[in-house]
């Protein structure tokens, strides 16, 4: 039955998501039909986020049934909601008050109507509209700033972290888009009271409550991920053949899902199949089977491409692997420890604060950034969590040395003269040995496998260094260093 025709029947239009409030909306606003005939009401969230992606059965027809009041008929069209009013209305459809979807309609009534201020925080209505928007606002801010995630041990199994919060509006959805962004591959989940978010390390899955409190974080392990997968597990969809070939059977026994899935595959074929798509589960519109990637890696050739690298275990951490740049030609290449959290977004090295110390060297060094080939010894940021923010960790040897594949590939291919090593990191990757001292090489030109290499400190070294004097000379010794390498393009090794 369509929404006009459910209220002409007298009936409340239930509705919980912003894409089902908008369809009813259009139906009714066709019809011509008032605010105050209208009876909304709430359906649960959980269920709302699952189908948010199935057809809206509400608008399928525009056919009041017999017996009940006429509709007026549909207007020829209706005029178009501006863009920025629309995505007012969908924001604040976030807000958590009792009576949104009614507000919401009233002013998109009004609107309709030529109650163009209806948008103005002058009209009352338009100011308790910017008063629901700015909440809603605020909490996604909130929720970004002050969520904690908490590492779980390695041994645990998927997710790698997790976190609670308690948000007051409906945030959760977008707030878990900002941290797809931010978290790279490696799996995490956010509970709250309403509703769990799960990124799998390639897509992310909404779900229903799966703990009641902070303190289920720390049981928030193989249960959870199984209660989760449980939860988005389609037998409509199951397609046991290719679910084997994606993931070869030797690694399903190491999965924490792989325990369960036989059954669940077999009930699926013993009917859950049938039944599931008739079943509210069936109308989701497809999920895929979410397999941490950590878990999930076939074994694999040697990578032809950066991205592709699985050398170690940090790929699964980082948004994007950093390649060098520079000229291919470069005769002065720079090489740091790894790209930090804002190279690790833009997946370029050295745009952010190091990058701009460097700056400031190569300036006091005379000598052009441009004409340098810059890159990491380490290619993914290495970072571990503190509250919300990815702290810079340092990477270990085995991570340097499954890294130096790419290193020596830049060096055989620009040939530098001469090779700056940024701090200890970089040093021991340029030197092929775990145990160089930065103390020994500081300043000092050593000839290494028929080139030079210039140690210096590391820009972040210089960031943190708290005395200013000191940090001057840190400062100087970099300059030196730079000025030291530029000498010796006039003395190429023999
Ligand atoms: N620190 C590094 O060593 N490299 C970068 O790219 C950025 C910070």
């Amino acid at each position: 039955m369509s929404a006009a025709a459910r209220v002409a029947a007298g009936q409340p239009l239930v509705v919980s998501s912003f894409s089902e409030w908008r369809s009813a909306a259009r139906a009714l606003l066709m019809h011509g039909v008032a605010p105050e005939l209208v009876t909304w009401n709430e359906r649960a969230s959980l269920e709302a986020d699952l189908f948010s992606g199935a057809p809206d059965s509400s608008s399928s027809s525009d056919n009041a049934p017999a017996g009940t009041t006429p509709l007026k008929p549909a207007p020829p069209h209706l005029p178009r909601i501006p863009r920025a009013l629309m995505d007012m209305l969908q924001s604040a459809a976030c807000c958590r008050v009792p009576d949104r979807w009614a507000f919401l309609y009233r002013v998109i009534w009004r609107w309709q109507r030529g109650e163009h201020d209806v948008q103005s925080p002058a009209d009352p209505d338009g100011a308790r509209l910017h008063g629901m928007v700015k909440a809603v606002r605020r909490e996604e801010h909130d929720m970004h700033a002050y969520i904690r995630f908490r590492e779980r041990p390695a041994d645990a199994g998927p997710p790698r972290f997790a976190a609670w919060f308690e948000p007051r509006h409906d945030v959760l959805p977008q707030v878990a888009e900002h941290f797809v962004k931010r978290m790279g591959g490696v799996t995490w989940m956010i509970g709250t009271p309403e509703a769990s978010v799960m990124w799998d390390g390639a897509t992310l899955h909404h779900t229903g409550p799966l703990m009641s409190s902070a303190a289920d974080l720390e049981d928030a392990g193989e249960a959870l991920w199984l209660t989760y997968y449980r939860s988005i597990f389609n037998p409509a969809r199951v397609n046991a053949q290719l679910m084997q070939s994606h993931i070869p059977s030797r690694f399903w026994k190491n999965l924490p899902e792989g325990a369960i899935v036989p059954g669940m595959v077999s009930n699926a074929e013993l009917g859950a199949r049938s039944t599931g798509q008739a079943q509210a589960v069936g109308r989701k519109s497809g999920f895929t089977i979410p397999i941490a990637p950590a878990d999930a890696q076939p074994e694999r050739q040697q990578p032809s491409k950066l991205d592709e690298c699985r050398r170690c275990e940090l790929w699964q951490y980082a948004t994007q692997a950093v390649p060098g740049e520079g000229p291919k030609t470069a005769q002065i290449m720079l090489v740091g420890e790894q790209p930090g959290d804002q190279e690790d977004l833009a997946g370029k090295a050295f745009v952010g604060p190091a990058g701009k110390l460097l700056d400031r060297v190569f300036e006091a060094a005379d000598v052009e950034r441009r004409a340098i080939y810059l890159t990491n010894a380490v290619k993914h940021f290495k970072w571990e969590p503190r509250g919300k923010r990815r702290l810079h960790k340092t990477p270990v040897q085995r991570e340097i040395d499954a890294c130096s594949y790419w290193l020596e590939k830049e060096v055989a291919t620009v040939k530098p003269t001469v090779i700056v090593a940024l701090g200890a990191t970089a040093l021991k990757a340029v030197l092929g040995n775990g145990s160089a001292k930065l103390g020994e090489s500081l300043g000092k030109a050593i000839l290494h496998e028929g080139r030079w290499v210039v140690t210096v400190y590391h820009p972040s070294y210089i960031l943190r260094v708290p005395d200013e004097e000191a940090r001057r000379q840190a400062f100087n010794v970099m300059v030196e260093g730079l000025k030291l390498a530029k000498g010796l393009l006039e003395r190429p090794p023999a």
